[in-house]
């Protein structure tokens, strides 16, 4: 079946329509087209993300991007049948679309001018995230795709997130077979580290669908944290993939063994718990920096070597808590998900450890590019839902009921 899938919980607006086939077990799956804007340029100047901002930046970039995948979907198919238009759009329906989309400002004209003009690909549902994010950034997403819902008189599917994330692993180290991606097998139990800008959780499963948060940040989420500490070291917004650059440096150059001594904490460690705390080591960070600008500003290679101790800090502890998961509920199975596996080191020390300590284990990651937030991931797991019957399933009919929900949880 196709899927049309949108994502704009936070600053990435992407749309994208993908192809999926097979049961819940082993899907298989194509990128027909995929679109995606990302705002981080925007916020950059404000040191962080501004949900108004984003929210007028979605509803600006929405039309464009389903425009640029819907064209490259149709370019993907050229050469075999497929159908384009859509059921007549009756003065019913445009009012009907005209009052989902009031609060966001032109977006119904966007459409509506769009619909004048191009012809979209058929697809047979319509997946949006639904929560947890930024709620006004949610509701031009969620808006926008009751919007399509009815255009297509299709379903909608309402899709969590942080499951997003999980099943982007679908998309790790796919075998190729036709044009088709088959997916990775997932053998239960499986453990979720979850590590994004807003969440930082261990959940087990024992099935696709189930889900039991068994440990979770009690403050600062690892994403925060690093752009925190970015923010200390005057480093711009997102922090992550900076500190991380100049952690490499360190290493490579064994700055900190050769001048600075820094020496974070690695806050809960040992407690008996799955839970994680980031908001001390942060301040530790800060009290580091005040300590040291006493005598003057910061060095280039202050900044390196600082960087390098946090992320070993919040690597150890991410990598410890985890197996310690993995040993006592025998998982077969580590997914990670979330834009701070975008980290270089903490996927290498994953897998290290993996190898090392469970190498009974799978490990699977996203492919870089699908770490962050994307709509690909929501498409996938738009089919998952589908195929299992989910009753949060909408029919076209009933597309009003749905809302965004900032604190969805899985
Ligand atoms: O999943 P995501 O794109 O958005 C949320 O759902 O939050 O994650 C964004 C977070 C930001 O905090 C960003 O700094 C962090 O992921 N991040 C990284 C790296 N790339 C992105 N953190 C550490 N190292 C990176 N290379
Ligand atoms: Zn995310």
């Amino acid at each position: 079946m196709r899927i049309l899938s949108i994502e704009t919980s936070c600053d990435e607006t992407a749309v994208s329509i993908i192809e999926a086939q097979g049961d819940i077990h082993s899907p298989t799956y194509r990128i027909l087209g995929n679109a995606l804007f990302s705002q981080i340029d925007i916020h950059t100047e404000y040191g962080g993300v501004f949900p108004m901002l984003a929210k007028r930046e979605h509803v600006k970039n929405l039309v464009p991007l389903l425009s640029q995948a819907n064209k490259l979907a149709k370019e993907a198919l050229e050469g075999s049948e497929y159908n384009t238009g859509i059921p007549e759009l009756t003065p019913e329906k445009r009012t009907l679309i005209t009052e989902i989309l009031h609060r966001e400002e032109g977006l119904s004209e966007q459409i509506f001018n769009f619909l004048d003009t191009q012809e979209l690909l058929e697809v047979d549902a319509v997946a949006v995230t639904e929560g947890p994010g930024l709620e006004p950034a949610l509701w031009v997403g969620v808006s926008f795709a009751k919007a399509l819902s009815i255009i297509f008189d299709k379903p909608l599917i309402p899709v969590n997130h942080m499951e997003g994330h999980i099943v982007s692993v679908l998309m790790s180290d796919g075998v190729e077979k036709k044009d088709h991606q088959i997916s990775p097998q997932v053998s239960f139990p499986a453990l979720s580290l979850l590590i994004s800008g807003g969440h930082t959780e261990l959940v087990l499963s024992e099935d696709w669908h189930q889900y039991k948060i068994i440990g979770q940040t009690v403050d600062d989420a690892v994403g925060e944290a690093f752009d925190k500490v970015a923010r200390l070291l005057d480093l711009p917004y997102p922090g992550g993939p900076k500190i991380s650059k100049l952690a490499a440096e360190s290493r490579l150059h064994k700055l900190k063994e050769k001048a600075h001594n820094w020496s974070l904490p690695r806050p809960m460690m040992h407690s008996k718990d799955f839970n994680f705390s980031f908001s001390g080591l942060k301040t530790a960070v800060l009290y580091a920096v005040q300590e040291k600008t006493k005598s003057g500003p910061l060095s280039d290679d202050d900044k390196k070597t600082l960087s390098e101790e946090f992320e070993n800090a919040v690597t150890e502890v991410l990598v410890h808590k985890t197996k310690k998961v993995i040993d006592e509920y025998q998982c077969n199975t580590l997914i990670v998900g979330g834009g701070v596996i975008a980290n270089t080191y903490i996927r290498s020390t994953l897998k290290d450890m993996i190898q090392e300590h469970a190498p009974h284990t799978t490990l699977l990651i996203p492919s870089i590019d699908l770490t962050t937030d994307n709509s690909v991931m929501i498409g996938i797991a738009g089919y998952l839902r589908y195929i299992s019957h989910d009753p949060k399933i909408l029919q076209p009919k009933d597309v009003l009921s749905l809302t965004a929900k900032g604190n969805l949880s899985l």
